[in-house]
Order: C-alpha cells, then sequence, then structure tokens
C-alpha cells in the first residue's frame, strides 16, 4: 500500500517474520525448545498448555482446547504480519494442520518453518512420569494406553515439509487452507487470502 515510502530493506537482518511450528508428541521437548527461540530468536512463544491449564485445571477439554488454540493462532499470525517472529507451541500431529498454518503464514507476509522433534518410546514414558512426579501443576497426567494411542494417530512430517518445499493442495472439499483451518480450529476466523499483494516480502508482479 505504501510501497513508494518502504523501500525493499537491504539490512539482511530485516525481512519476513518466521513462524516456527514445533512438532512432536508429548514429552518430545516442544516447550524446552519453544523457550530457547523465545530467546534465540525474539520469538512470541504460544503455548496452549499454559492457557488450557489455567483455564480448565486438569480437565482439558478436547472442545475448549481447540478453541484456546484457533485465538492463539490469530493473535500469533497478526504479530507475524506485523513483523514478529512466532513460535506456536501445539504438537501438530497432523500434516493439515501443519499445511494450513504453513499456508496461513505465507498468506500473511510471514515464512514458516517446520521443527520436528522426534522422540522413542521409552524416553517418551520416562520424560513424562518424570515431569508429572516434579511439575504435576504445570503439566497433564498421561498413561501408557494413552502415550500408545497417541503416537499410533501421529503423522511424522516428511523431508518436504521441513525442507519447506511447496505446500500441498487444500483437500477437495475445501475452498482454501484458510477455510480448513477455520473448520479445525472454529474461533479462527476464515480471514486469509494469499494473494501476492498480502505479502509486504512478495518478489511476485
Ligand atoms: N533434549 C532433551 N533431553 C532430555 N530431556 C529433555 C529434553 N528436552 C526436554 N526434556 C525434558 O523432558 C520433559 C518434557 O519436555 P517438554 O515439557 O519440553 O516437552 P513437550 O514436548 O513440551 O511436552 P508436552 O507435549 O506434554 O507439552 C521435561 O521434563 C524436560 O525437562
Ligand atoms: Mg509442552
Amino acid at each position: 500500500m505504501y510501497a513508494h515510502k518502504h523501500p525493499e530493506p537491504t539490512d539482511p537482518r530485516v525481512g519476513p517474520a518466521i513462524v516456527y511450528l514445533i512438532v512432536g508428541l508429548p514429552g518430545a521437548g516442544k516447550t524446552t525448545h519453544a523457550k530457547e527461540l523465545e530467546i534465540s530468536a525474539s520469538a512470541l512463544r504460544l503455548t496452549p498448555d499454559e492457557w488450557q491449564i489455567l483455564l480448565f485445571g486438569d480437565q482439558n477439554p478436547p472442545d475448549k482446547r481447540d478453541l484456546v488454540e484457533g485465538k492463539l493462532v490469530q493473535l500469533g499470525m497478526r504479530a507475524a504480519e506485523l513483523g514478529t517472529n512466532v513460535v506456536f507451541d501445539f504438537g501438530f500431529w497432523g500434516k493439515d494442520e501443519r499445511s494450513a498454518l504453513r499456508w496461513i503464514a505465507g498468506a500473511v507476509g510471514a515464512r514458516s518453518q517446520v521443527v520436528y522433534l522426534p522422540i522413542d518410546h521409552e524416553e517418551q514414558r520416562r520424560r513424562v512420569t518424570n515431569r508429572f512426579a516434579t511439575t504435576p501443576d504445570r503439566t497433564f497426567h498421561m498413561s501408557d494406553v494413552e502415550l500408545e494411542q497417541w503416537r499410533a494417530q501421529f503423522q511424522a512430517p516428511d523431508d518436504e515439509e521441513l525442507r519447506g518445499s511447496q505446500i500441498p493442495p487444500v483437500p477437495p472439499e475445501h475452498a482454501t487452507w484458510s477455510e480448513w483451518a477455520s473448520q479445525r480450529w472454529p474461533s479462527l476466523p476464515d480471514q486469509y487470502a494469499t494473494t501476492a499483494a498480502n505479502s509486504r516480502y512478495s518478489h511476485e508482479p
């Protein structure tokens, strides 16, 4: 809109914000890593567990979690649009969730980076047991059966996602990834468009 007043940045430190998507099973070390990025990348860290536990204690109702996450996506994407790096410390078990947020990041003029923290079953068990024993007020209890079920549901990122290659097309029954995301997270408005004009840093005509 004010392109004539804002020439392309020449300082290499200036550029699009980075949206980090932290992917991993419970206990993989996502929040630990997100707290590191919070400092090393001056990023806004958005950790839904902190809000969920504050609001609902150990009940962890899934419908409320989706609402919390949707508002955090809306907030984080606005921050990214304003130039702030953002860390979504969500888990992102589904590839479609990651594709949708990569797409929305692009629509607000940000770059995105999928960060995957793998963990094997034994190490995971050790960590979540130890964590619950030391900080029960800040974490949820997790049974062995739950850990197994969650691992079966988890879709690990592939190499293309980790490299930031092209985002896959939205599933056919959806018009855009923005629409897909607003159904996945009902509190997130379907408000993102992917025109080049939306991106301050786009080099497309
Ligand atoms: N690289 C690591 N090596 C060893 N222990 C770690 C590592 N990263 C995290 N931990 C420990 O493992 C436990 C789980 O870490 P963290 O809370 O960061 O996981 P998480 O992925 O955020 O889990 P959740 O999905 O439940 O929020 C913590 O007690 C943490 O101190
Ligand atoms: Mg965590």
